[in-house]
């Protein structure tokens, strides 16, 4: 096959965040136009927390897509320490939640009203586990004495081992991993186990973000780390794994609350995210298996079909990414250090 040129079925985005409101109109079409359906986080203020929140929140993102376009919101309940058994039922049997979001109060942005406690979600996750409802886990400990830099680890030891052995047939989705143990642990996990990978974590290590400066654009959470762990997350991606799968974690803040004293987290790389993946399975020698990463894998955990159209995505001289205009303000596109090579084809 040839290595500068790739054709597969439209991917999917299977985290992702699109913010509401102009942000949500300004953003949008740049996922709208390279993925077909995207599971789309619920860290709103306020959180999207209830099959009504869900539905109204889905109604304002279909009314900004152009009438031609047939993408797909997923949407997904955000987990408090109140969410009801019923109300995940409710979402499940009406075709409104298609997975759940448990963030760790105050782990990250817009997760104040996270869950405190695992022990509190008990019932909701045996009925998530019995109607086939994935939970997509934020995985960082929240404690205030653990390193940044260790806090997906030690999430992993402490919590998720043990709710992967409470819940042994829940489907458990370890969202934009970073690290090595993270990548060992969906490997090994017995039950149905998964991981998304984003475009920034496979291209930068956690020196990116102290480059001859701070560089706010290269912070997120969980944030990137050393050069070990981003060489287990690509080989993770190109090992034909099943269990890693694509999700952005698109996450657009304005230049200005980055650029601040104190930066927000999350990086915009929707405009960019397929020539990212592209670049690097290319960079791998294994183009061949970014189709399973990107189109195939995911809708086969989620149960879904794979996509019917088509895209195709092929080597570049260097392309530059200029801000994001939004009414708001402009929002940076993430590059990898290094640059972009790869571009989204013109035709099909
Ligand atoms: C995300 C955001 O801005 O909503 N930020 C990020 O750094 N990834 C939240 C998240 O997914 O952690
Ligand atoms: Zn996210």
């Amino acid at each position: 096959m040839p290595t500068d040129k790739i054709t597969l079925p439209l991917p999917d985005d299977w985290h992702l965040h699109l913010r509401d409101d102009a942000m949500l109109a300004a953003v949008l079409p740049a996922t709208a136009r390279d993925f077909g359906r995207a599971i789309v986080m619920p860290n709103l203020k306020p959180p999207v927390s209830t099959v009504a929140a869900a539905v109204a929140y889905r109604a304002r993102i279909r009314a900004l897509l152009p009438p031609a376009s047939d993408f797909q919101p997923l949407m997904t309940c955000y987990l408090t320490d109140v969410t009801t058994p019923d109300e995940l039922r409710a979402g499940h049997r009406d075709g409104v939640f298609v997975a759940a979001k448990l963030y760790p109060a105050g782990a990250t942005t817009n997760a104040d009203a996270g869950v405190t406690s695992l022990a509190k979600l008990h019932r909701v996750f045996e009925t998530m586990q019995t109607i086939g409802l994935p939970l997509l886990v934020h995985g960082e400990t929240t404690d205030p004495a653990v390193d940044v830099f260790d806090r997906e680890a030690v999430f992993i030891d402490t919590l998720l081992m043990p709710l992967r052995r409470d819940f042994p047939a829940l489907k458990i989705v370890l969202e934009h991993v970073t690290t090595r143990e993270g990548v060992q642990f969906v490997s090994e996990a017995a039950g149905p186990t998964a991981a998304t990978l984003t475009p920034h974590h496979l291209t930068i290590n956690r020196n990116a973000m102290f480059e001859r400066g701070i560089r706010p654009h290269m912070y997120c959470l969980p944030v990137a780390k050393r050069e070990a762990h981003r060489a287990a997350l690509r080989a993770a991606a190109v090992s034909g794994n099943p269990r890693f799968f694509l999700g952005t974690d698109s996450a657009p803040h304005l230049r200005a609350a980055k650029e601040h004293d104190c930066g927000c987290a999350g990086v915009f790389n929707a405009p960019t995210a397929l020539a990212c993946y592209a670049q690097v399975f290319a960079g791998q020698g294994r183009l061949d298996r970014l189709v399973d990463f990107a189109s195939r894998f995911g809708p086969a955990f989620y149960g879904l079909p794979v996509n019917t159209r088509e895209i195709t995505l092929e080597a570049c001289a260097e392309a530059v990414a200029d801000d994001w205009p939004t009414p708001l303000g402009p929002v940076c596109v993430f590059v990898p250090p290094g640059g972009l090579r790869w571009r989204r084809s013109a035709s099909p």
